[in-house]
């Protein structure tokens, strides 16, 4: 079997064409443009190139946005202060803190100063409670991002078997709820999982996010498992998922790298920032 190539690049480009073709028409009949507020403390390389894709990508849906690039040496004080100023902020609907923070800043106290509402990022533990009790919530986009992608694959994903490999606060937690809001049975796996490609082998859907290279083997996976890599990780043969290429000789359905998950996370930023103008407005 050659798995279906899940195009995360087509998908997020034409979600963002209906992004941009929604906020045209609230300027057009309400005259509000959504704003997108984005911080980045430090000059890290890897978030400077984010915090840009970020900002072009929503100047091209015809959003405001504001860039707020701090010194490394910025105190948690200061980065408060400018939260709070932008959570007063009428033409700031959405904020984006970009992570990680330098060392000496708390992260957990700089998340949830944000406004819930404002929190496009849904890494406050208001968001993530809300996402766990089934509650209307901003949710993390990358694994929003997954979702999309996996029902348009699937359709409804209602009693399928779903391993998540990894369990970050970022993508493989939240990603475990949004499968089992969609009434998946769903287990998480992690570095101490025993047997994890037995595991595997059960699951009709695998998501792996653990950040490590082309960890997950052809011979985990069941034949005609969807297969969706959120791993992006820099080797020397360049960009590489968590998961074995040679995969799609035995999967249904399988997200490339570079090409798959990636591209759906600003474009699901992007849908957040939309919800949250449209909730207050
Ligand atoms: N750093 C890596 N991924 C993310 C993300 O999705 N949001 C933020 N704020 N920082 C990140």
């Amino acid at each position: 079997m050659t798995a279906t190539r899940i195009d995360g690049k087509a998908f997020a480009e034409e979600l963002r064409k209906k992004i941009a073709a929604q906020v045209a028409q609230l300027k057009a009949d309400r005259g509000i443009v959504p704003g997108l507020a984005v911080v980045l403390v430090g000059e890290d390389p890897a978030s400077s190139v984010y915090v840009r894709n970020k900002a072009k990508q929503t100047a091209e849906v015809g959003m405001h946005s504001y860039e707020h690039k701090l010194p490394a040496s910025t105190s948690q004080e200061e980065l408060l202060t400018l939260i709070a100023r932008l959570n007063a902020d009428k033409a700031v609907n959405g904020i984006l803190v970009q992570l990680p923070l330098p060392k000496h800043l708390d992260e957990e106290a700089v998340i949830n100063a944000i406004s819930v509402e404002k929190d496009v990022d849904g890494f406050s533990i208001q968001n993530v409670g809300r996402l766990s009790t089934g509650q209307k919530a901003m949710v993390p986009c990358t694994p929003l991002g997954c979702l999309m992608l996996l029902r348009d694959q699937l359709g409804d994903l209602s009693g399928m078997s779903a391993v998540v490999i990894g369990r970050s606060n970022i993508v493989g937690k939240p990603m475990a709820q949004l499968l089992l809001g969609d009434s998946a049975t769903v287990t998480i796996a992690h570095s101490r999982t025993k047997d994890l490609p037995s595991v595997c082998q059960k699951a009709d859907i695998v998501v792996a996010a653990v950040g490590r290279p082309m960890m997950v083997k052809a011979n985990w996976i069941k034949p005609g498992a969807t297969v969706i890599d959120v791993g992006i990780n820099r080797t020397d043969d360049g960009l590489v998922g968590d998961v074995d290429p040679a995969v799609a000789d035995v999967a249904g359905a399988m997200t490339p790298v570079p090409g798959g998950v990636g591209p759906m996370t600003i474009a699901c930023l992007l849908a957040n920032t939309l919800t949250a103008t449209a909730r207050v407005n």
